[in-house]
């Protein structure tokens, strides 16, 4: 899978690459990151890539000739890309998201700076709009990060073990299960012992349980989707009945 990741700052975007298990996935060619710089698509001396804008106001716009060079040159090597615009404005970046744009073979991903782009690139050339949260960054760069990242992660062969992507947290829509390793007591506290027992049934139902409940306490709204056992519901009604007691 392709990301080309189109920014005026391409050493932000290599430097978040250039180490862990994403650098290694690149290096193993399951994935490509290409940082594209906008600025080498913009004309003249100087290079302008912003200007001020059309009704006055504060800030810079990101004027619509260099991107638009930049989107060419990409569609010209890879004609199918989807083009995604990192903006605050647009829909918000979710596991399920990452999941929907697992199935495109290579993603362009535009990052805005400044108080945005020209609007024509968005009506001539953007797919589809991405925000990761109702916050406003700088500029686009860390959230392009944040999507090839939880993107990339799903791929075959990048993370180590096969079944690690599938057991994390919202992969099946519940919390993950409290995770421990050695030493078996750190500073007085110990470990769950059903850990230790080498029961693998039982250990299974306690890490069932556990990511319910911390589902409930700590993100109740994600039991709303997703779909629950019998033996899931049971234990959940035993739970409440034990808080509302407790309460
Ligand atoms: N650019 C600025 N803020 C952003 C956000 N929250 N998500 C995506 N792109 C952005």
């Amino acid at each position: 899978m392709n990301f080309v990741i189109l920014t005026l700052f391409p050493d932000m975007i290599s430097a978040m690459f250039g180490d862990g298990v994403l650098k290694k996935a690149i290096d193993k060619g399951k994935i490509s990151v290409t940082p594209v710089n906008i600025r080498a698509f913009a004309e003249g001396k100087h290079q302008v890539t912003d200007d001020t804008p059309y009704g006055g106001g504060c800030g810079m716009v990101m004027k619509p000739e260099p991107i638009t060079a930049a989107i060419r040159s990409v569609k010209a090597e890879f004609p199918d890309a989807y083009t995604i615009l990192l903006t605050p404005q647009g829909r918000t970046f979710s596991q399920k998201t990452a999941e929907e744009l697992l199935s495109y073979k290579t993603l362009v991903l535009v990052c805005g700076r400044y108080e945005g782009v020209d609007e024509r690139i968005v009506e001539e050339w953007v797919d589809d709009e991405i925000s990761i949260g109702d916050y406003v960054l700088t500029g686009g760069e860390p959230a392009a990060a944040v999507i090839v990242d939880a993107i990339a992660r799903l791929r075959p062969g990048v993370l180590g073990g096969e079944s690690s992507a599938k057991e994390d947290s919202f992969s099946d829509g519940l919390l993950e299960y409290p995770q421990y390793t050695r030493p078996r007591s750190f500073e007085g506290a110990g470990v769950p012992d059903i850990l230790l027992s080498g029961d693998h049934a039982k250990i299974r139902r306690w890490r069932r349980e556990s990511s319910l409940t911390r589902t409930l306490l700590k993100r109740p709204e994600l039991l709303n989707d997703f779909a629950l056992s019998k033996e899931d519901i049971e234990f959940l009604k035993r739970l409440r009945s034990r808080i509302e007691k407790i309460l």
